[in-house]
């Protein structure tokens, strides 16, 4: 499906719940955020029969995000049926990691094909300070556990900080050569608890001068897909880097998504309040072919770019738009 700025629209992500098991500092207060009741979330036939209108539109990869997708009872089910589907080629997933070890292979099984794993910090310390609770053993286990399965590529997101984790940046950029992981450095945007800290972010280009110091790195052509990613390969090494740049560079010309809230809305960009329900009809009785005007409808609202930099602050928090 193109949209109105000539952009072929092919990616879903799906919040497939609005729940987490992790408070990281930037994302959550201490206290969580207001939770919808289980009638307001999708249910799992749901998902499947949005995704399955979905193909008939012209998205052919979906991934799965939250809160955090693997807290969701039976997601291993629903990645076997959307893997089913057979517009849909491909369907990843984004996780924190805590649970992956438990549910990789089940989930390589069912017809996962790759999965983006959060790490902010190599440290442990760190770690349970960033996340409030979480271990960070349990996310290397999940990372090996992707590994050993074969859920490749395994790319780590991580979300700089000025001053909270940019001494990492080399350390994690030594993991992309040691290692066949793939690496992304995010810049900070000024959603959920971050919102206050608009210019906390460090830039794509001080990261990759950093970087490129001490590991020369050499152009990638788009690994898998064209998404906002820039990457690169580490000279010599198993692994590669990548940017995503939403502050200081705008890849919103290239954005080729929209994204399913966990309560049924259609968003068609994470950075703008505009969303069209879709759950509404869903269970009105609407058609298949009804519901694929939805989705046509919310293409066509695309806007050209996000306004970060403005003063309109997005009010929703990265788990109930669906990261
Ligand atoms: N800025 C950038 N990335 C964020 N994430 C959550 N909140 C923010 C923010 N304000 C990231 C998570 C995860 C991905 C789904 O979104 O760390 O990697
Ligand atoms: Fe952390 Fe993601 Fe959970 Fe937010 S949704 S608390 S960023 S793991």
């Amino acid at each position: 499906m193109e949209d109105a700025f000539r952009r072929q629209i092919n990616y879903l992500r799906i919040a497939i719940t609005d729940r987490c098991n992790l408070r990281c500092r930037y994302c959550m207060p201490a206290t969580g955020v207001p939770l919808k009741s289980h009638q307001d979330i999708l249910r799992l036939e749901e998902i499947v029969t949005i995704a399955r209108v979905a193909g008939r539109t012209g998205i052919n990869r979906i991934r799965l995000t939250g809160g955090e997708p693997l807290v969701r009872k039976n997601v291993v089910t629903l990645v076997r049926e959307l893997a089913k589907l057979p517009a849909i080629k491909e369907v990843s997933l984004t996780t924190n990691g805590i649970f992956l070890s438990g549910l990789a292979r089940a989930l390589k099984e069912a017809g996962l094909s790759r999965v983006n794993i959060s790490l902010d910090t190599l440290k442990k310390e760190r770690y349970r300070y960033i996340t409030r609770r979480g271990n960070i053993s349990s996310v290397w286990q999940g990372i090996h556990a992707a590994l050993a399965v074969g859920l490749a590529p395994v790319k780590l997101n991580v979300v700089v900080t000025r001053g909270f984790n940019d001494d990492e940046i080399l350390d994690f950029a030594r993991l992309a050569q040691e290692e066949p992981l793939h690496i992304r450095f995010i810049e900070l945007m000024p959603i959920g608890a971050a919102a206050a800290s608009a210019g906390g972010y460090v830039s794509m280009e001080e990261i990759k001068s950093q970087i490129s110091r001490v590991y020369p790195l050499e152009p990638l052509a788009d690994l898998v897909t064209n998404g906002p990613a820039v990457n690169f390969k580490v000279a010599g090494g198993k692994g590669s880097i990548g940017f995503i740049s939403a502050m200081s560079s705008h890849f919103c010309h290239r954005c080729n998504r929209l994204r399913l809230t966990a309560d049924g809305k259609l968003r068609p960009c994470l950075y703008w309040d505009g969303e069209i329900d879709i759950k509404g009809p869903l269970r009105a009785g609407a058609s298949e072919a009804e519901l694929a005007a939805i989705f046509a409808r919310a293409v066509t609202l695309k806007p050209a770019e996000h306004h970060m930099e403005t003063g309109w602050r997005q009010p929703r928090v990265m788990s109930q738009i669906g990261g």
